[in-house]
C-alpha cells in the first residue's frame, strides 16, 4: 500500500468508504460485494462448519483505522469492535504518530510453547537428565508429527525442562517444546506434537504423562513497538505538549504501581489488539490470556507499556507483549470475513501482522492516555458518536462540523437532531444557493390576479385570489415528552388558516383583518426571527424575493394558543404561493418547507405541527424513530372541546423551562416522559377504537404529568376544573402550556362543556370548520 491516509474517511457514507478501499486496491471486488450486501461476511452455512450447534451468525461492526506507518510501511488496520471511540481514537493517534516518523516495531521468531506435564516423578533431576539426553530424538519425533511445518522452515526447535513440587509434596516435571509455527497461530500443530510425544516420555523418565497442551503465555513470540513524540505535537485544548507528555509518563507510572489501574490501562491496549485479532480471524482469547500473564510475570501485575522522556524532552513509548498470531489456518480459511480483514492489513506473514498489532496496541494506549490526562474520554465519546450520527444523517461536508457541535452542545446526539441541524444550517444564512429555489415565471401576472388591497379592514375579494389552506392541531397526549423523542398523539383542526396573496407595487404586508393586524414587514429581514423571516424564506423558495405582496390571512385559531397557528400559516402561505407558481408541490415538499419555517418560529420544533398542518390527519407522531408518523383513521368525529385561556404561551420558553428541570433531574423526568410515551401509544388505540372512557382517563393522567413538570398554570387548572365539572371525562392542557389552551373529551356533553367554558369567558374552538 503506497499511502494509508484516506482523507475524511469518517465523513464518507458506508458505500463510499467501501469504494475508497476498493479504489486503493485494499480490498477485492468480492469483498466489495460482500461489504455492500448487508448480509454480513459470514454465512450461516460457513458458520455451521466452524463450531457446533450453530443457530445463526452474530454481527459486530467492522471498521478500519487508516494512517498507520509501521517500520516505514503504510497499513490500514481492520477492526471488529462494538465500543465507540476506539477506532476514532486509534486513527487519530496513528495520524499523529505517523507525522513523527511512525512506529518502530521488532518481533522475535513466531515460537509457541507446548507443555507436557509428567506427574509422579520420583527423582525429578534424574528424569530431566534422561529427557535431556534424548532431546535430539524427541525433536526428530516431534517434527515427524508435523512434516509440513518443518518443510516451511518451522517446527520443533528446542525443549526446555522444569520441575515443580506440588502442594502435596509430589514432584512434577514439565517439558516446554518450543515450536516455530510460522504463519499459523499454531495451537493445533503444537497440541499434535505434544500429544504425539507423550507416549515416548514415560519410557525415558518414568512417571505418568498428564497434560499435553499449548501454553498461551506466548513469551517466545514477543513484539516490541516503539514511538518517539516531540512535545510540540502533544498539546491538546488547554494542555501544553509538555504537560501532556509528563502526565502520560505519570499515568504509566500509576499503572505500574497499582494493579487496579494497570488492569484498565492494559484493557485499553487490548481494545485495539483484540479488534484486529477478531477482524483477522485470530484467537483473541489466547492473546488476552498471554498479555495478562505476561503483565504479571514478575509477580506484580503491571502496565504492558512504558512511557518515559528522553534527554531531548521527547516522549518515548514502548509496548512489549506476547503476540502470537496467524495469517493462515483453519479460522482464516473458514471465515471469509477474516480473509477480508487480512487483505486489508496487507500483512504477508504472521510476524508482520503481529508487528502491526503491536503498533495498534501502543497507539490505542497513547490515545487513551492522552485523552485521560486532558479532557477525559466522555467528551470525545460524545463528539465521536455525534460524528457518526451526523455522517449517517447525511450532513454535507460544509456544515458537518457545525452539525456535530450542535448535537454535542444540545446534549441530543440523535439522528433527529442531526436532521434538524442540517435543515436549519442549510437555510440559516443568506446564501440562497443552499435552499432549493423554485423559479416562478417572471412573466406570471401575479399582480393582475386581484386588485391590490389597501386596507386590512377591507374584506378580501376571495374569488379572484388563489388561496392556501392548512390545519391547526390539538395535542391529545404527549406534549413536551415529544421533544425527547417520545410519541405524541394529535388531531387536526380542519381548515384553521386560509391565506390569500396579492402582488403589489411596493411593500410587504401581513393582513389579518379579524385580529386588526396590518403589519408592514421588512422584505429584507434576515432569515432568523418572526413572520418576516418566514415569509423571506418562502419568497426565496419561490424565487420572488424582489417582488412585493400582501398576504391576507384568515384564522379560526388564536395566535400563541398551542394550536399550531404558525405551522398552519406557513403551510397555507406556501400553498397559496404554490398555486400562483403552478408548481403543484407535493405534501411532502410542503411539509418540508413548512418545517424550515417552523424552525424560524420555534427553534427546535418536534415537527408535529407542520405535519398536521399539511396532512390534516390524526396522527401518532415521534420525531426520534424512523417511521415518524402513524396516521390514524377515525370512525367518527371525536367529541372534543377546545378552549383558549387567552393567555399567550411561548413554546420556546416552556420547552426551555422543561429542559432546565430535566437537566437537574434526568432520571425522574425520563421516567415521566416514558410514562407519557406509553400513554400516548395506548391512547392512540383508544382513540381509534372510540374508547372514550379509557382515552379520557389517559388525558387526565397525562395532565397530571404535565402539571408535575410545571407547565400548567392556575388559569389552565381553572378551565380544566370547569370542563370536568360540566361533564368532560378527560381534560388537560394542550400544547406547550404556560398559558394557551385546554382540550376536553366530552362524549354527549360537548354542548354543556362548551357553554360552561364560554360562560366563564373563554374562547371555544371547534374541531371542524364551517
Ligand atoms: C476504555 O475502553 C479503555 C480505557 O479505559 C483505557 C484506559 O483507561 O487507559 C480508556
Amino acid at each position: 500500500m503506497s499511502d494509508s491516509r484516506i482523507a475524511d474517511f469518517y465523513r464518507l457514507s458506508h458505500a463510499d468508504r467501501v469504494k475508497a478501499l476498493a479504489d486503493r486496491g485494499i480490498i477485492s471486488p468480492a469483498d466489495v460485494d460482500a461489504l455492500l450486501s448487508d448480509q454480513g461476511l459470514l454465512s450461516v452455512d460457513a458458520a455451521d462448519k466452524m463450531i457446533e450447534n450453530v443457530i445463526g451468525v452474530f454481527g459486530l461492526p467492522l471498521a478500519i483505522a487508516p494512517n498507520f506507518l509501521v517500520n516505514k510501511k503504510d497499513y490500514v488496520v481492520p477492526m471488529v469492535v462494538e465500543e465507540p471511540s476506539i477506532v476514532a481514537g486509534l486513527s487519530s493517534a496513528a495520524k499523529l504518530i505517523r507525522a513523527s516518523g511512525g512506529f518502530y516495531v521488532r518481533s522475535t521468531d513466531p515460537v509457541m510453547i507446548g507443555q507436557i506435564q509428567i506427574v509422579d516423578v520420583v527423582e525429578p533431576d534424574a528424569a530431566i537428565r534422561a529427557l535431556n539426553e534424548s532431546e535430539e530424538e524427541l525433536l526428530r519425533l516431534a517434527n515427524e508429527l508435523q512434516p509440513k511445518l518443518q518443510a516451511r522452515g518451522g517446527g520443533a526447535k528446542d525443549i526446555e525442562y522444569f520441575k515443580y513440587q506440588l502442594p502435596d509434596g509430589r514432584w512434577t516435571v514439565v517439558l516446554h517444546v518450543l515450536v516455530d509455527t510460522g504463519d499459523a497461530m499454531g495451537a493445533n500443530a503444537v497440541n499434535t506434537i505434544c500429544e504425539g510425544l507423550a507416549p515416548h516420555l514415560e519410557g525415558i523418565c518414568g512417571g505418568t504423562v498428564c497434560l499435553k497442551i499449548v501454553s498461551n503465555l506466548a513469551d517466545r513470540s514477543i513484539v516490541s513497538a516503539h514511538v518517539k513524540l516531540s512535545p510540540a505535537v502533544l498539546g491538546r485544548g488547554d494542555f501544553s505538549g509538555e504537560q501532556v507528555r509528563d502526565n502520560i509518563v505519570l499515568a504509566n507510572d500509576f499503572a505500574n504501581t497499582d494493579p487496579y489501574r494497570a488492569a484498565t490501562h492494559n484493557k485499553g491496549i487490548m481494545n485495539g489488539i483484540d479488534a484486529v485479532a477478531l477482524a483477522t480471524g485470530n484467537d483473541w482469547r489466547s492473546i488476552e490470556a498471554g498479555a495478562h500473564a505476561y503483565a504479571v510475570r514478575d509477580g506484580a501485575y503491571r502496565a504492558l507499556t512504558s512511557w518515559t522522556t528522553d534527554g531531548n524532552g521527547d516522549l518515548l513509548g514502548k509496548l512489549t507483549m506476547p503476540l502470537k498470531v496467524g495469517v493462515v489456518g483453519g479460522s482464516q480459511t473458514a471465515n471469509p470475513g477474516a480473509a477480508t480483514g487480512l487483505r486489508i492489513t496487507g500483512a504477508k506473514s504472521a510476524q508482520e501482522l503481529a508487528e502491526v498489532m503491536g503498533a495498534v496496541g501502543l497507539a490505542q494506549n497513547f490515545a487513551a492516555l492522552r485523552a485521560l490526562v486532558t479532557d477525559g474520554i466522555q467528551k470525545g465519546h460524545m463528539s465521536l458518536h455525534a460524528r457518526s450520527v451526523a455522517a449517517s444523517a447525511g450532513a454535507p461536508a460544509e456544515i458537518f462540523d457545525q452539525v456535530v457541535a450542535g448535537m454535542v452542545s444540545s446534549g441530543d446526539v440523535k439522528p433527529w437532531k442531526a436532521e434538524e441541524l442540517i435543515n436549519s444550517l442549510q437555510i440559516s444564512d443568506d446564501d440562497t444557493t443552499k435552499i432549493p429555489v423554485l423559479k416562478m415565471s417572471e412573466s406570471l401576472p401575479l399582480g393582475t390576479l386581484v386588485p391590490p388591497v389597501t386596507s386590512a379592514a377591507e374584506k378580501v375579494p376571495t374569488l379572484q385570489m388563489p388561496d392556501g389552506v392548512a390545519a391547526g392541531k390539538v395535542i391529545l397526549l404527549g406534549e413536551h415528552a415529544a421533544v425527547y423523542d417520545r410519541n405524541v398523539l394529535a388531531l387536526p383542526l380542519e381548515s384553521a388558516v386560509t391565506v390569500r396573496i396579492a402582488e403589489t407595487d411596493s411593500g410587504l404586508r401581513l393582513l389579518i383583518p379579524d385580529w386588526n393586524i396590518e403589519q408592514e414587514l421588512d422584505p429584507d429581514a434576515p432569515v432568523r426571527g418572526g413572520p418576516a423571516a418566514v415569509l423571506a424564506l418562502i419568497r426565496r423558495y419561490f424565487g420572488v424575493t424582489e417582488r412585493r405582496f400582501d398576504i391576507h390571512v384568515q384564522s379560526r385559531i388564536p395566535l400563541a394558543a398551542g394550536l399550531g397557528f404558525s405551522a398552519a400559516l406557513a403551510v397555507a402561505t406556501i400553498r397559496a404561493f404554490d398555486k400562483i407558481a403552478g408548481k403543484g408541490m407535493s405534501n411532502v415538499e410542503v411539509e418540508k418547507l413548512a418545517y424550515q419555517c417552523e424552525k424560524i418560529s420555534h427553534g427546535t420544533p418536534s415537527g408535529i405541527d407542520n405535519n398536521i398542518a399539511t396532512y390534516a390527519q390524526p396522527v401518532l407522531f415521534s420525531k426520534g424513530t424512523s417511521s415518524r408518523t402513524k396516521p390514524i383513521t377515525l370512525a367518527e368525529v371525536t367529541p372534543l372541546v377546545i378552549a383558549s385561556s387567552g393567555i399567550k404561551a411561548s413554546t420556546i420558553e416552556q420547552v426551555a423551562g422543561v429542559r432546565a428541570r430535566y437537566d437537574k433531574n434526568r432520571a425522574m423526568y425520563t421516567t415521566i416522559f416514558d410514562e407519557i410515551n406509553e400513554i400516548s401509544i395506548a391512547g392512540s388505540v383508544a382513540l381509534r377504537n372510540c374508547d372514550y372512557e379509557q382515552l379520557g382517563s389517559m388525558m387526565n393522567v397525562c395532565h397530571g404529568f404535565l402539571n408535575a413538570i410545571e407547565v400548567s398554570t392556575p388559569e389552565l387548572e381553572k378551565m380544566i376544573a370547569i370542563a370536568r365539572e360540566s361533564g368532560a371525562i378527560g381534560a388537560k392542557l394542550t400544547g406547550s402550556g404556560g398559558g394557551g389552551s385546554i382540550v376536553a373529551l366530552c362524549p354527549d356533553k360537548v354542548s354543556d362543556v362548551t357553554q360552561a367554558l364560554k360562560a366563564a369567558g373563554y374562547q371555544v374552538i371547534r374541531m371542524e370548520s364551517d
